[in-house]
């Protein structure tokens, strides 16, 4: 099995892809941070392989520069060979507060292209990452100290001639990169249902036009992509989230600190509390208590608004 622009054996990409532009980015991916990585396509030079990282199988592939390009792969991974989450790894220009080498995780991609529309009736689509994707990818950046920050981004067309003005109007609206790619993925991912992710490292910044040194460029690019690596690990394969709904599945780690402190011992001599024992005896059953309606839209918002530095 092939597709026009993919050449690999079904079954050779793994259910989780990265996705550089660059087709050499994927292949530094494979070689410096996956382990017994094989090449499983090669068409038109965009390398794409599969390995494992922490024993976890995963693939990476370039996915070429702009929409269409990216479209065009993230379309038949999906389609074609089954896979069920793309987090894009690159890199984008800053704009506003954001700091050269500060990564972004991007909750939203606004954007100039025409991509969307097409598929959806002429008419303004949200695109947008998917809900567990990101809010996983805030908890990982955190425990690896990663300073992340949850940022809108815009995806151009147009490298070079960019509409005067663009810039203001992207910082008057509170986005904070610019790249080429996240909004025709994320719309496609809306489309097919499949989870996507952007995690972005700022390599210039437009409005003060500096930019990142080469050396500096490679660290910051290999800490963002063990990043999505160890997201691609921690964060269970799921159903499409595009937002924060009733089906939201409370995260594992507040349950077992909650279940701990709920079993710990009693201080001999002293009694546990009427509250505590039925948070006891619920537990034991196997039920813990979810979040009220309002207090889990209170951690979304601190999650939105949140920025890990
Ligand atoms: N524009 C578009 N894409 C980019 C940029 C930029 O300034 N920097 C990195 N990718």
């Amino acid at each position: 099995m092939s597709t026009p622009h993919i050449d690999a054996e079904p079954g050779a990409l793994a259910d989780t892809v990265l996705l550089p532009g660059d087709p050499l980015r994927a292949r530094h991916i494979a070689r410096n941070l996956l382990d017994a990585a094989v090449e499983v396509t090669a068409r038109r030079n965009m390398l794409g392989y599969t390995g494992s990282y922490r024993g976890r199988r995963v693939s990476v592939m370039g996915s070429g520069m702009g929409i269409p390009s990216c479209a065009i792969y993230a379309t038949e991974l999906v389609r074609v060979y089954g896979v069920r989450r793309i987090i894009r790894v690159g890199t984008c220009g800053g704009v506003g507060d954001v700091a050269l080498g500060d990564v972004l995780l991007a909750p939203s991609a606004s954007t100039d292209s025409h991509f969307n529309r097409l598929a959806f009736g002429g008419m303004d689509l949200a695109a947008c990452a998917d809900f567990a994707l990101l809010r996983g990818a805030v908890e990982t950046a955190a425990r690896l100290g990663i300073a992340a920050r949850v940022a809108p981004v815009f995806s151009t067309d147009s490298f070079y001639a960019g509409m005067p003005g663009l810039v203001e109007l992207l910082r008057r609206h509170r986005i904070s990169g610019v790249e080429m790619e996240a909004a025709g993925l994320y719309g496609l991912a809306l489309r097919e249902g499949a989870q996507a992710l952007a995690i972005l490292a700022v390599s210039d910044h437009l409005e003060h036009d500096t930019h990142l040194p080469a050396a500096e460029r490679e660290h910051g690019l290999d800490r963002m992509t063990e990043l999505a690596l160890e997201c691609a690990c921690a964060i269970p394969v799921g159903r499409f989230t595009p937002c924060f709904s009733g089906g939201f599945e409370w995260p594992s780690e507040p349950d077992a600190t909650r279940r701990k402190r709920a079993m710990r011992r009693r201080r001999p001599g002293t009694r546990r509390s009427p509250r505590a024992r039925r948070a006891r005896s619920r537990l034991a059953r196997g039920r813990g208590r979810e979040p009220s309606r309002r207090a889990a839209w209170a951690i979304a918002l601190a999650f939105s608004r949140r920025s890990l530095r």
